[in-house]
């Protein structure tokens, strides 16, 4: 049975349905998928609203070898697309390896091709030194993808974002130019043009993040500002605010020369620098001159959850972590060995850049990941409510998370056994509150080795229905809702 808890303090684990004797291990969202489904009417339970309509396209890695080779790190796996679709109370799924050059090299080769996030290929002494100056990027788009306009689009973190069509999740060429070699999947939307900002590192001598925007319907980027750096931090995402763009540079760095030449797997070239602080840089949208750096204590991040202006002050939330230790508990060795990983926090920070002090705090108890807000009606603003996925006592992510952060308070959806992945809210048609919607949310059940899609009240975390998938689905990350 499913249980929900609503407490301001969970951590202190009077609130933590999760576990029992009976748990079934996370273990078989880290195995590999081979086959591709189409189902027109997935059994389901309870009911769903009938203004549910439209398509839940979600990616992530579900094939973690490359003939008998096997890669080593989550974020490695090839792409697969998985589409839930709602038409008048009934859910039909399909699901597609992206036919990329990264995938069908691998296939045609039973070996890696492209370097992926912490696999490299296997290479002579010569192809090593001929990669370090025509460097070979993957275009496997595992992490996120994107609506602009009507052109849907899967993304990773090289400058290699690959449109797909809805209908069929097949792949067609990649969308449009990145103005760097490294950028992230999660672009922000620009409520003036309904484009797409996003930052991108160009590498050289002379290092810079490069922030663009990519307009509807257009396929060359256009570069708003730029700030010159020594040593690039990875930074998964940004925040954006009304006014700014706001950049949140982790100490966990890279010398670009070592990247080109170091002959290591991609983000093993990062280093742990906590000395450097975490810098805040503030880059204004519409001149492109930065405010900054203002330096607070070290942590890391993957996820920023929402930015806004109140007064002098910059607020940036995100999901923050104590230091990147994070990325090594993601290798499948250890999650597959069932090895615990690092619990975030849900942090608020307040950037006065006037005084150029920056203040911190944690907004909830309860850990939160992958988080998701009412996106349409409060990016940029003042709101109340993130929805994430928590981490219990079974080491792995057990549990959605909804955290009313005016009320501090926060409400948990569990059930034993499973995992869930992302939750995205969906607005309901003239809703009045910030939280009126649904949640969607892929769930592994480690009992059955089977997935199911949730749907899960928005404001109270009830269930409203489950839709069982044909075959397992592997953990993945991302995914956005459109509507039919
Ligand atoms: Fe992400």
């Amino acid at each position: 049975m499913a249980e929900l808890t609503t407490s301001p303090t969970a951590a202190t684990g009077a609130a933590n349905p999760a576990t029992s004797s009976t748990t079934a291990s996370p273990a078989p969202g880290f195995r590999s998928l081979t086959e591709e489904s189409e189902v027109e009417a997935l059994p389901l339970e309870g009911e769903l609203p009938a203004w549910l309509a439209g398509s839940l396209i979600r990616t992530g890695p579900a094939l973690w070898e490359a003939g008998e080779h096997p890669m080593r790190h989550w974020f490695d796996g090839f792409a697969m697309l998985h589409r839930f679709s709602f038409d008048q109370g009934s859910v039909s799924y399909a699901s597609r390896f992206l036919e990329t050059r990264a995938y069908r090299a691998a296939r045609e080769r039973g070996k890696l091709a492209y370097p992926e996030f912490a696999t490299d290929p296997c290479r002579s002494l010569f192809q090593r030194v001929s990669s370090a100056f025509t460097p070979k990027l993957t275009d496997n788009p595992n992490v996120n993808l994107t609506r602009l306009g009507e052109r849907f689009v899967a993304m990773t973190e090289t400058p290699i974002p690959v449109e797909f069509d809805p209908e069929t999740l097949a792949a067609a060429g990649v969308a449009w130019k990145v103005p760097g070699m490294l950028t992230t999947a999660h672009p922000h939307r620009d409520r003036a043009s309904g484009g797409m900002l996003n930052y991108a590192v160009k590498l050289g001598p002379r290092s810079s993040y490069r922030f663009f925007l990519v307009r509807p319907e257009a396929t060359e980027p256009e570069v708003i500002g730029s700030v010159g750096v020594r040593e690039p931090a990875y930074m998964h995402s940004f925040g954006l605010t009304e006014r700014w763009l706001v950049l949140a540079e982790f100490p966990f760095v890279v010398n670009p020369l070592k990247l080109a030449l170091g002959g290591r797997p991609y983000i093993e070239n990062y280093h742990w620098k906590p000395s450097l602080g975490t810098r805040f840089t503030l880059v204004d949208r519409a001149t492109g001159e930065a405010t900054g750096p203002f330096e607070t204590d070290p942590f890391f991040c993957f996820h920023h959850v929402n930015a806004y202006e109140d007064g002098d002050e910059v607020v940036v939330d995100l999901c923050a972590y104590p230091d990147a230790g994070i990325v090594e508990d993601l290798y499948l060795d250890r999650l597959r060995a069932g090895k615990p990983i690092t619990k975030p926090e849900l942090r608020r920070f307040r950037v006065a850049p006037a005084a150029g002090t920056v203040a911190h705090e944690r907004l909830v108890e309860e850990p939160l990941e992958l988080p998701r807000i009412n996106y349409s009606r409060a990016s940029e603003r003042r709101y109340r409510y993130v929805w994430g996925t928590g981490a219990g006592e079974t080491g792995w992510i057990d549990r959605i998370v909804r955290a009313d952060l005016e009320r501090r308070e926060t409400t948990v959806w569990s059930e034993d056994g499973c995992y869930p992945g992302e939750p995205v809210f969906v607005a309901a048609p003239d809703a009045e509150g910030e939280d009126e919607g649904v949640l969607l949310s892929v769930v592994l059940d480690g009992r059955t080795e089977g997935s199911f899609l949730l749907v899960l009240d928005a404001a109270s975390l009830d269930e409203l229905g489950r839709a069982q998938a044909p075959n397992r689905i592997p953990f993945g990350f991302h995914g956005q809702f459109a509507r039919g």
